[in-house]
């Protein structure tokens, strides 16, 4: 058995502490797989008396992430903090400054400055990995990185926030509009008491940053992501994208068109018969779709103590193996500079959601509205009719393929027509 390889772990909630239990129940599996021991040596947190149902005793504790990072005697610093800067944005750059290996499950760090620590971690000849970064347990990080390493890979998507997919799934299962669903999703603490991040789209535009930069070889540029949450998708969206044979899902999409990267989070209507349609509750899902391999989906848990450790740890082992790699799909200086495409290029077909006052004629201004702009119309529905002519009626349309831009114009004109009551919302469908 060779030498332990040393860790020190900065955060102990619900991630850290299920590391920390992790390594401790799988000590001897972990062992023989690496050759060698796994030995958290320091940790780091704010509360030391805090019970996190692990003997803390025997490690070195630090009340100062930062300190530790420069001072533990630790081969592997691992970041369990979170957010973009900081306590985390320090304790890494100290860590690796300091010639450790960086294991960490922050997605914001990554989506905000992945280049540059990339860049730093492969001056200092050391990793910095963040498999659990990226749908929690679902192993995509290495999928797309070395699986899938023979490809180009021209698209990669998928359900990247399980709270927002729990939602929507509620949803469809009870009829419950967003903000039931919501408060049911926050009783169950699958929802936070400030949803933001999540049902807002940012938790998922960060993950999609990063799946982009790796499987393009190309600078993380979160920036440059369309970034739309559910908190507009209401039972009646849901009810018609059945009825029309779609499934809402809030999908993180980035693909190359022309040369340039299209980055987006939005909801989007899924046909039924898709894979990722049937991905429901909190699970996440990643698709990556390769030139040799073809589609690959992985489906799995993408948040929760045993998960996230279960990818943290896997990170670890791969340091403890000597089995290195870059943080990317290229060496950190070779990340390219792709130009970010604006969503006003998006080309895609679209679901139109209307209230509109039920007398003659509205149709024909709508419809005008779209026939100027050169967008196709697929299909119509409304059911019935308002309780008397005049009253509000929800009408839904679809269209053939357009120009995002295009789409927008006829929305604002469309907004303008008189018997329109309510500002009309958009859903994309993608069928490709
Ligand atoms: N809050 C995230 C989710 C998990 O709902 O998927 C951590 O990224």
């Amino acid at each position: 058995m060779g030498e332990s390889v040393r860790i020190a772990i900065a955060g102990l909630g619900t991630v850290g502490a299920g590391v920390l239990a992790l390594l401790d129940r799988q000590s001897a599996l972990l062992a023989s797989r690496c050759g060698r021991p796994l030995q958290v040596v320091a940790v780091s947190a704010r509360d030391r008396s805090k019970d996190r149902g692990t003997n803390l005793n025997a490690l070195e504790w630090y009340e100062d992430a930062v300190q530790m990072a420069r001072e533990a005697d630790a081969d592997v610093f691992v970041e369990l903090i979170g957010g973009a800067d900081g306590v985390a944005r320090e304790a890494v750059s100290a860590a690796l400054a300091e010639k450790r290996h960086v294991v960490t499950a922050n997605k914001a760090l990554i989506a905000h400055h992945g280049t540059e620590l990339a860049i730093r971690a492969a001056e200092y000849d050391r990793t910095l990995a963040y498999e659990a970064a990226v749908a929690g347990g679902i192993p995509i990080i290495k999928a797309v990185r070395e699986g899938m390493a023979a490809n180009r890979i021209s698209k990669v998507y998928g359900i990247l926030n399980g709270t927002s997919n729990f939602i929507l799934t509620t949803m469809r299962d009870t009829g419950m509009d967003f903000a039931e669903a919501l408060a049911q999703a926050q009783s169950m603490g699958i929802a936070e008491a400030d949803p933001g991040f999540d049902v807002d789209g940012v938790d998922a535009a960060h993950k999609l940053s990063i799946l982009a930069a790796l499987a393009f070889g190309s600078e993380v540029r979160f920036d440059g992501v369309y970034v739309e949450g559910i908190r507009n998708v209401t039972a009646f969206d849901i009810n018609s994208a059945e009825e029309l044979g779609y499934r809402i899902k809030l999908l993180g999409i980035a693909s190359l068109v022309e040369g340039e990267l299209e980055q987006r989070v939005h909801p989007c209507m899924v046909p039924k018969d898709r894979p990722i349609a049937a991905v429901e509750g909190v699970l996440n899902a990643v698709v990556a779709e390769g030139d040799e391999s073809g589609p690959i989906m992985v489906e799995g848990a993408g948040a929760g103590a045993g998960p996230t450790a279960s990818a943290v740890v896997a990170d670890v082992i791969d340091i403890a193996r000597g089995n290195l790699l870059p943080a990317f799909t290229v060496p950190a200086a070779g990340l390219s500079r792709l130009p970010a495409r604006p969503m006003e290029r998006h080309v895609g077909c679209y679901y139109l959601r209307l209230t509109v006052r039920d007398q003659p004629g509205v149709i024909a201004d709508v419809a005008a509205a779209l026939r100027d702009e050169s967008i196709s119309m697929e299909a119509m529905l409304q059911h019935g009719r308002a309780n008397g002519e005049g009253e509000a009626v929800p009408v839904v349309i679809t269209t053939h393929e357009t120009v995002e831009a295009s789409m927008r114009r006829a929305l604002e004109r469309i907004a303008r027509c008189e018997p329109v009551l309510e500002a009309p919302r958009v859903i994309r469908i993608e069928t490709h």
